[in-house]
C-alpha cells in the first residue's frame, strides 16, 4: 500500500502524535509519519520522535513562525498531509493556501463550542453535560474548518480540569486515527 507522506506538527507532550504513530505502523493505515515539526525545542513529543526514529525539525521562534522556511522544508520532504496535534501556533491563510493540501487539527471540545485556549476550564464553567473532541480540516479561521469526526462523553459532576483532560485525551487517541481513515475513504 502506498502511504501518504505526513508531517505532524506539535508543541507539547505529543500524546496524539504517539497514538497516530502507533496506528500508522499498521500495514493498512493510509499514512506514514515521515516528519515531526515543532516550534518548541522542549516539546516532550520530540523525545518520542527521537526514540521512535522519526525525523524531526524545530522551527524555533519568539513570535510568528517561519512559514516560508517550513513550506520549503515540507516541499523538499514531499509531504502531502499535515496533522496538527497540539501545535500552539496559528497557521496563516497564506500558509494554508500555499501548502495547498489537507491540514487537519484536533481540538478538545465539541466544536463549534469552546474554540481557542483553556477549553476544559470553559467546558466546566459552562456546566456542560457532555464534552468530547473534534477532528476538523483547518481553514483560515481558528477551530472552524469542516468537521471530520466528533466523539462525545458525559461529564461527571465530580470532574475537574485534570480528569476532563485525561478523559478527553483518551478519546482523542482513538478518534484521531479514526478520522484519518475516514478522510481516505471519501
Ligand atoms: C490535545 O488535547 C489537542 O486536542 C489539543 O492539544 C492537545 C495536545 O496534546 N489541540 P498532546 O501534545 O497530543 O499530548
Amino acid at each position: 500500500m502506498v502511504k501518504t507522506k505526513t508531517c505532524v506538527f506539535i508543541s507539547g507532550a505529543g500524546s496524539n502524535f504517539f497514538a497516530l504513530l502507533k496506528r500508522s505502523n499498521n500495514y493498512n493505515f493510509p499514512i506514514k509519519i515521515n516528519l515531526v515539526i515543532s516550534d518548541n525545542p522542549r516539546a516532550k513529543g520530540l523525545l518520542i520522535a527521537r526514540k521512535m526514529g522519526i525525523p524531526f525539525k524545530i522551527f524555533k521562534t519568539k513570535g510568528l513562525i517561519h512559514e516560508v522556511k517550513i513550506l520549503k522544508f515540507l516541499k523538499e520532504k514531499k509531504i502531502s498531509l499535515i496533522l496538527l496535534a497540539g501545535f500552539m501556533k496559528i497557521l496563516s491563510k497564506r500558509f494554508i493556501k500555499k501548502f495547498g493540501k489537507d491540514i487537519i487539527n484536533i481540538h478538545p471540545s465539541l466544536l463549534p463550542k469552546f474554540k481557542g485556549l483553556n477549553t476544559y476550564h470553559k467546558v466546566l464553567s459552562n456546566n456542560e453535560v457532555k464534552t468530547g473532541c473534534t477532528i476538523h480540516f483547518v481553514n483560515e479561521k481558528l477551530d472552524s474548518g469542516q468537521i471530520i469526526l466528533q466523539k462525545k462523553f458525559y461529564i461527571n459532576k465530580k470532574d475537574n480540569v485534570t480528569s476532563l483532560k485525561r478523559k478527553t485525551q483518551r478519546l482523542e487517541h482513538k478518534s484521531y486515527p479514526e478520522a484519518v481513515i475516514k478522510i481516505f475513504r471519501k
